[in-house]
């Protein structure tokens, strides 16, 4: 097997293959009109290491799972993120998503404890209550666009996590000054990828305005935290108690831009994967079916708890398919630090690099019938059989800068998806069809009937 360095390069057939675009801008307007059907399309013409031109920003597509592996783990140190995390570091600062280097391993280091899979065990309560009061809501019979309400839960959530009860008046604030922000990210992570200077702030005064208005309130509430010496027992506690091997705690801004980092990353995955989840359900009795057998046998229609967590099997397979077959991040950057070569192929220091969980997970190679909702693919655990790459699949990332809260959302994932097949059946609505889009979020519209039958 062809292996790929990131050390010096070898002899090199050529130039690496990939679509010529327009004059001056490349595959701006292609790449811009639907992101996941030209990168797919590039990889099936051109193969696993592709160069598209965005305007006069080349940048180098990796497909396969070999070469995703060295830029995520094997060779991680000779990538850093790439420019357009410049437009989320904007809100978070020098929050663990867009901090780099010694800064980020120290980071690192002080919040990777909290979510170990034992320390997080505690806030299964909150998730539970919180989706029962979702579910409480719910009448019998009814339409909705679930996937507001999946945001708007775990939202709730994640705040409830962070602060404990003191966000609970600013939630809708919060959500809403979010939404505004996320909303942009994929056009400001664009113009950061072709720009090196930061748009003007005119062009963006709203985005601005929500940025104010969400250091407004976490700035207070943290304000407010610092000077209590009450315990408490949430994960802002645990930013505010963390200490580095010296002895020092993280400064005030830093605290604010973990909280802001963990608030951002910790909500709309979670519900992007659970909308997913409701809606690939509601086209499949039979797997709707084999996921009641499953709660009513380990549950028999009671609330779950962590201790469930290992008997819902089939629950947590059909969360892990769909994350293959719809990644909440369906992409990851970085930006080559030195001359590295995959496929054979030289790739210069200084190139951006993307390598897409959409492509590589529904690769027939590694996944047959690939576009087949499938939950039994993951009875016996291709990755950890060895049957597969350990980078065919990969919905948190990999490598040291893997998402720090994988066990928290996966935890969340199963018994909120548990609750809601628990209590509900539901079916897709006539005239609200589902359309990917390859931003941040999606609608999801489920019209929900309670069954009674289960
Ligand atoms: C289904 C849900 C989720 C998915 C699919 C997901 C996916 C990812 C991915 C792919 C990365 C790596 C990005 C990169 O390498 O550039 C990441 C990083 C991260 N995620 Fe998640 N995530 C999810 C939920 C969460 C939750 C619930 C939290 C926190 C409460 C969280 C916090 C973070 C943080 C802080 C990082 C940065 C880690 C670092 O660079 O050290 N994520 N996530």
């Amino acid at each position: 097997m062809a292996t790929a360095t990131a050390s010096t390069p070898k002899a090199l057939p050529g130039k690496v293959p990939g679509p010529k675009g327009r004059f001056l801008l490349g595959s701006l307007i292609e790449v811009s009109g639907d992101w996941l059907g030209f990168y797919n399309r590039c990889a099936e013409e051109y193969g696993d290491v592709v160069r598209v031109h965005l305007a006069h920003v080349p940048v180098y597509l990796l497909a396969h799972p070999r070469d995703i592996e060295t830029v995520l783990a094997a060779n991680a140190a000779n990538f850093t993120k790439s420019a357009d995390y410049r437009a989320l570091a904007r809100v978070l600062g020098k929050g663990l998503l867009t901090s780099e280097g010694d800064f980020w391993k120290r980071q690192r280091s002080l919040i990777q404890p909290a979510f170990h899979r034992q320390n997080i065990l505690a806030y299964a309560t909150v998730m539970t209550r919180a989706a029962g009061r979702m579910l409480d809501s719910w009448p019998e019979k009814c339409e909705r666009n679930i996937h507001q309400d999946l945001m708007r839960v775990t939202l709730e959530i994640v705040a409830q996590c962070l602060f404990g009860a003191e966000v609970a008046d600013a939630a809708e604030r919060v959500g809403k000054a979010m939404e505004v922000v996320t909303e942009r990210f994929i056009a400001n992570a664009s113009l950061a990828m072709l720009f090196r200077f930061d748009i003007p702030v005119f062009l963006a005064r709203g985005e601005w305005r929500a940025i104010r208005e969400l250091n407004d309130i976490i700035g207070g509430i943290i304000r407010k935290r610092s000077s209590s010496d009450q315990p408490r027992e949430d994960l802002l506690d645990m930013l505010l108690r963390a200490r580095d091997a010296d002895g020092n705690p993280m400064s005030g801004e830093q605290v604010r831009d973990e909280a802001m980092t963990l608030f951002l990353a910790g909500h709309e995955t979670t519900a992007i994967a659970l909308s997913w989840a409701c809606y690939l359900i509601a086209q499949d009795p039979r797997i709707e079916a084999k996921l009641a057998e499953e709660l009513q046998e380990v549950l028999g229609g009671r609330v779950p708890t962590p201790e469930d967590l290992p008997r819902l099997r089939y629950t947590e397979m059909v969360l892990k398919e769909t994350m293959r077959l719809y990644p909440a991040v369906w992409g990851i950057g970085r930006r080559a630090l030195r001359d590295c070569e995959f496929g054979g192929y030289r790739v210069p220091a200084g190139s951006n690099i993307f390598i897409l969980q959409w492509r590589t997970q529904r690769d027939p190679r590694f996944f047959p019938d690939p576009e087949r909702f499938d939950p039994e693919r993951w009875r016996e655990d291709p990755v950890r059989s060895g049957k597969i790459p350990r980078f065919a699949y990969f919905p948190f990332g990999g490598g040291p800068r893997v998402c720090v809260g994988a066990s928290f959302a996966m935890m969340e994932a199963t018994l909120l998806l548990a609750m809601i097949q628990q209590r509900f059946h539901l079916e897709t609505v006539e005239g609200h069809p589902i359309e990917l889009f390859a931003g941040a979020s999606q609608e999801t519209w489920l019209k929900q009937t309670s069954s009674g039958a289960r």
